[in-house]
This record gives C-alpha cells, sequence and structure tokens, in this order.
C-alpha cells in the first residue's frame, strides 16, 4: 500500500513537473501568440491552398449550410442575357462589367489591376462622380456614364460605354539605410467613349476587388465598440484620427454606419451584395429596381426591361448574403517563428495598431446568429483616415473625402498570393507587394510609415513576415 502511495506522488510530481514546463514553453518567446492563432474564431478555417478563402465557417445550421452552397453557385456561374436561356440567371447586363461576383472576387479573393489594355475582367472598376451630392449625401453621378463605367454590355445593339486604359506614373524614394525604391501610380483614361466626352469635371476613382472573408463578422461588430475609436480632432495627440463614414441605407430609409467598400462607402453585406449585382453585372433586385442606364442610354433603357420586376429574387438574394457573410477566414500560418513574433511586436511599436485594430468581439448577428460572440482579430477599425496625397483620388464619397480611406481589415493578405496569383494591395492594387503597400502610407500614417522605414531591413522584414502570417 504504502509503495503505492509513494509511486501515486511520484506520479503526481512527474504530471506537475510536465505541466510546469508546458506552462514555462508558454512564456517564452511565442506567448500569447496562441490565442491570435485563430483570427475568427470557430469561423476560423485550416487551409492554406488556393481554396482558402473558400470555406463556409463551421456550426452554420445545416438550413444555412444548404443556402451557403446555392449562394456559391450564385457567386461562381456566369450569368446570361435576358431570354437566352430558360435559367433563373438570366438578365445580365445591358451593359456591365463582369457576368459573374468570380469573375472579380476570384476564388473569394482580390482583383488587381488589369495586365494589359482590354483584357475584359481582371477584378477592378472605375467610379465616377462630378463634384457635389445628392439628397442621400452619395456622389452626384457622371450625367452620361453614371456612378460606375462599364466596360462591356450584351449585344452590339446596345454600346459598352468604352474602354479604360490604365498607365502608371513612377514614384521613387530612400529609406534612410540608402536602399532605394520605386513605386507605381495607376493613372486611368477612358478610349473609345460610346456617348461622347465625360464631363469635365469628372472625378474617377479605381477600385479592386476585396478578398471574401469574414465579412459578416465585420458586420456584427457592434456600432458603439467601432465608434470608441473615433478621434476627429485627435485629442489623444497620437497623430491619428479616424471618422465613421455615414452612407445612405436603402433597406433603412436612413443614413447609417459605413462599414464595407474601401471608403466605407456601403452599410453592410446586403447592400454591398445587391449594389454589386446592380453595378457590376447589372442584375436589378428589390433594394435596386432600375438599371443601370443613364439617359442618353437609349438602347440600354431599351434593353432593360426594368418593368418585369426584379433581375433576381429576394430568396436568393439572400442566398448570396448569407454566404457572402460567412466564409470563413484561413488560420495564421507561422505564428510561433521568432521572425513573426518579433513583427508582430514591432508592428504594435509602429502604431499600426492604431487603424489596424486587432481585437473586437461580435456582438449579435441580426440573422445569422452563428456569427455571433465571437472574439476576432481582423486588423481594422472599418474607420476613414486620411492617408495623405499620394493615396488621394480627389474624389468625395459620402463623408469620405478624396484623401480618406477605411483602414482594410489585413486578414487574409498573406494568401492573396498563393490564391489569386497575385500580390497586388491597396485601393486601386497599385502596391506590387506588402512592403509597397506600407511605403504608400502618408497622412495619418505617416509616423508609422516613418518608424518602419528607420528600422533596419532585418526589422523590416519581420513586419513583413508577421503580415504575410496573417
Ligand atoms: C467588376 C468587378 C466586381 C464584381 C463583378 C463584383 N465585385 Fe464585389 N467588389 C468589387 C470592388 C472594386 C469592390 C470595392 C468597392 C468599393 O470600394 O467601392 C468590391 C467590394 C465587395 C464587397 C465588400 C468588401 C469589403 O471588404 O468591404 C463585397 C462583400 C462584395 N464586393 C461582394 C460581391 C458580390 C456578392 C458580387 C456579385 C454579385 C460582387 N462583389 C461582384 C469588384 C467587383
Ligand atoms: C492611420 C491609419 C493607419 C495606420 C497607422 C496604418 N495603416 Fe495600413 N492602411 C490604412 C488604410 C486606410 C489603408 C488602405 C489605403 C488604400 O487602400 O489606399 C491601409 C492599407 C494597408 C495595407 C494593404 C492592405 C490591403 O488590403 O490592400 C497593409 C499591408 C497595411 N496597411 C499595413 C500597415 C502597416 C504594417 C502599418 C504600420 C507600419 C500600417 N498599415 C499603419 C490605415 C493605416
Amino acid at each position: 500500500m504504502k509503495k503505492r502511495a509513494v509511486l501515486l506522488a511520484l506520479l503526481a510530481f512527474v504530471i506537475a513537473t510536465v505541466a510546469g514546463c508546458q506552462k514555462d514553453d508558454d512564456n517564452n518567446s511565442s506567448s500569447g501568440e496562441k490565442e491570435f492563432e485563430l483570427l475568427a474564431g470557430t469561423f476560423s478555417v485550416y487551409d492554406e491552398s488556393p481554396n482558402a478563402f473558400g470555406h463556409a465557417g463551421d456550426h452554420l445550421s445545416s438550413q444555412n449550410e444548404l443556402d451557403f452552397f446555392v449562394g456559391n453557385s450564385f457567386f461562381n456561374q456566369n450569368w446570361v442575357m435576358f431570354g437566352a436561356s430558360t435559367t433563373a440567371r438570366d438578365g445580365l447586363g445591358p451593359t456591365f462589367n463582369a457576368r459573374s461576383c468570380s469573375g472579380c472576387h476570384f476564388k473569394d479573393g482580390r482583383g488587381r489591376l488589369p495586365d494589359y489594355f482590354g483584357e475584359t475582367t481582371s477584378g477592378f472598376l472605375v467610379r465616377l462622380s462630378v463634384p457635389g451630392e445628392g439628397d442621400d449625401g452619395s456622389p452626384l453621378p457622371e450625367p452620361i456614364y453614371g456612378d460606375q463605367f462599364q466596360n462591356q454590355s450584351i449585344q452590339d445593339s446596345v454600346p459598352y460605354e468604352g474602354s479604360v486604359r490604365i498607365s502608371f506614373e513612377t514614384v521613387t524614394g530612400q529609406y534612410p539605410d540608402g536602399t532605394a525604391y520605386s513605386l507605381r501610380k495607376p493613372v486611368c483614361s477612358f478610349e473609345g467613349l460610346a456617348f461622347g466626352p465625360m464631363d469635365p469635371n469628372t472625378l474617377t476613382s479605381i477600385r479592386v476587388a476585396n478578398q471574401m472573408i469574414g465579412m459578416g463578422l465585420l458586420d456584427a461588430i457592434p456600432e458603439a465598440d467601432l465608434l470608441a475609436y473615433v478621434d476627429e480632432t485627435d485629442a489623444d495627440g497620437d497623430g491619428v484620427s479616424g471618422r465613421p463614414n455615414y452612407v445612405w441605407n436603402i433597406a433603412e430609409n436612413t443614413q447609417t454606419l459605413g462599414r464595407f467598400g474601401w471608403k466605407a462607402n456601403m452599410p453592410d453585406v446586403l447592400q454591398q451584395v445587391a449594389g454589386a449585382f446592380h453595378g457590376d453585372i447589372g442584375i436589378t433586385s428589390y433594394l435596386f429596381p432600375s438599371n443601370n442606364c443613364p439617359d442618353p442610354q437609349n438602347s440600354c433603357q431599351g434593353a432593360a426591361l426594368d418593368s418585369l420586376g426584379p433581375e433576381i429574387d429576394d430568396d436568393d438574394l439572400q442566398k448570396v448574403v448569407l454566404y457572402s457573410s460567412t466564409l470563413a477566414v484561413p488560420v495564421r500560418r507561422n505564428y510561433k517563428d521568432d521572425d513573426v513574433v518579433a513583427g508582430r511586436k514591432l508592428f504594435k511599436k509602429a502604431g499600426c495598431i492604431s487603424c489596424h485594430v486587432e481585437t473586437f468581439t461580435t456582438g449579435t448577428h441580426p440573422t445569422i446568429p452563428e456569427l455571433s460572440n465571437i472574439e476576432i482579430h481582423p486588423y481594422t477599425d472599418l474607420l476613414l483616415h486620411d492617408m495623405g496625397e499620394g493615396l488621394s483620388d480627389n474624389r468625395p464619397d459620402y463623408l469620405a473625402t478624396g484623401l480618406e480611406w477605411r483602414t482594410p481589415p489585413l486578414w487574409g493578405v498573406g494568401l492573396i498570393e498563393v490564391v489569386n496569383g497575385h500580390s497586388t494591395f491597396l485601393h486601386d492594387g497599385r502596391a506590387r507587394n506588402l512592403e509597397e503597400a506600407i511605403l504608400w502610407h502618408g497622412g495619418e500614417a505617416q509616423n508609422a510609415k516613418d518608424y518602419f522605414m528607420q528600422l533596419n531591413a532585418t526589422k523590416r522584414s519581420q513586419i513583413i513576415a508577421f503580415l504575410n502570417s496573417l
């Protein structure tokens, strides 16, 4: 008996020591990293393949899982022109930018600028407006070409609006350690304008398609938690202000907080998705019942057939909204590597987290309970920041000035190359890699960029290693 007690005591000691070791282990250089492996709690997914962005979050109800797959097919399949066949997927155009959502959000990922003049779809578009704003605060559409340039149409009898040519200006600079760099800035011009010249005061904004992950979680961050980061007068003196955009919410018939789009110009996933159907593919819905055919575009109006009712019905639209809301966020890779751990510390020290906020907890999602009460690490505050002249598009979007952009979430940035075969970043895809994306930061982010620039090459690469782990 006594022998057994000793043995038990010994065993207990061994277990305690092992447990103690494990605890010690947690206290080494990667301490506290574990909780940041899962960027979206139970909505994270283990996949680092080219399909990494295409998974439904775990724990969806079986009905939602079914709807996710229907939504997925609506997202991926090409729409066809009205009457072309007996299908629920007709109504394309009359003018449009792409035939499917995935034409731009390829593999639920990121668009880029065209590789050559005339490439039809690479995942970018050009927003248009003239100075001033509508009654609802929205940008005033260009009178002939509307609020977005459509470079395709359903048939010869309906002219497409023209073609966009992208050219680049070069901007050079130097790190304090003498290392030189060269950046490219895209400039767009229009060719073959079908309805004559645009208003001479036309404002343009080139935008690439964002990766589609974690959208419903961003939708579910309580408004008060986002507004807690607003500091319009920079009262805390850190050089970073941050302010909310308020945009017209069609379903609620009032202004609400903007969360989506590069200038937070869309209030929620529903309106973003319905707006994409309308503006990008030419599919009407109950939120956008008339096709996008500005007044002089008569043949477009003739082919629009708006009186037949929405081209996507409410139920199917909801399924694409569900799909767009519930794409899971890939877990981080190499998050315990020394360089990555060091990079995360430098990211904080540089003040990147003043805008790329690490942690939020979602509130109650109004329609998808599975998205509620999840701790997430999206690295965004969803607020607008003045990013300096270098990034300005000179085109206001609701309250956002030309200088202001929404902090984009950084989850997934390390996988864009794997998923999309390119590594271009920022609203117009000008940055050819993550380093260039940082070098374009200015305005409120000037201090953070300066901090990055004065680091030695090893430390700079640690920040990049951290970003690549996201
Ligand atoms: C022509 C290319 C194109 C097509 C087609 C397209 N999108 Fe997009 N998408 C974009 C661009 C560009 C943005 C950013 C818009 C902005 O900043 O105004 C965007 C933004 C989004 C966002 C918000 C992303 C964020 O981080 O804020 C969602 C969600 C989205 N699109 C869903 C869809 C869905 C669903 C479809 C199909 C109905 C679709 N998109 C079709 C180009 C496209
Ligand atoms: C003042 C707020 C602010 C600070 C500080 C800031 N950023 Fe950003 N960041 C932004 C905004 C806004 C954008 C989008 C700009 C654009 O697209 O024109 C952005 C874009 C990015 C992108 C590209 C993301 C994408 O999806 O294309 C990366 C990478 C990035 N930031 C990393 C950093 C790093 C690293 C730091 C610190 C050295 C930092 N940021 C500091 C606001 C900030």
